[in-house]
């Protein structure tokens, strides 16, 4: 059974949407149950400033990925990077063994998020050098 923590997620994730200053963006999903989670991140300076997500998925994945976004707030890549599925579960007081694998989607999502980030940011930091330059 799902704690009751995690069913409040469930039923009121605060961080479902979607940002609209994203400027790092990951999607995530899971084959054998076809659940998948969108996430929208703003980061500034390698450190993840707010976070939404979108989602088509069991409870698990709601509850797992809004305790997730709560959990990297304020942090900085390297640190939110090193949380696990076992971190989320506990944030949420335990989950059921056989909804251990929702949370892999946050995690997974947010690892796509940091690539597009960084794919992206080389340009923003030239556009940043020429503003700067001229001002
Ligand atoms: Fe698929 Fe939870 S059962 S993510």
């Amino acid at each position: 059974m799902f704690t009751e923590e995690a069913l409040k997620r469930f039923r009121n994730p605060k961080n479902a949407g979607k940002l609209k200053d994203y400027n790092g963006k990951g999607k995530s999903g899971d084959p054998e149950c076809s659940d998948v989670i969108e996430m929208f991140v703003k980061f500034n300076n390698d450190k993840v400033i707010n976070a939404k997500f979108k989602v088509f998925g069991c409870p698990g994945a709601v509850s797992t990925t809004d305790a997730f976004i709560d959990m990297i707030k304020g942090k900085t890549i390297n640190e939110a990077s090193r949380i696990t599925e076992e971190d989320i579960a506990d944030e949420l007081g335990g989950l059921p063994v056989t909804h251990m694998h929702c949370s892999n989607l946050s995690i997974e999502a947010f690892e796509k998020a940091v690539q597009d980030y960084r794919k992206n940011e080389p340009e923003r930091s030239k556009k940043n050098t020429r503003f700067s330059r001229k001002s």
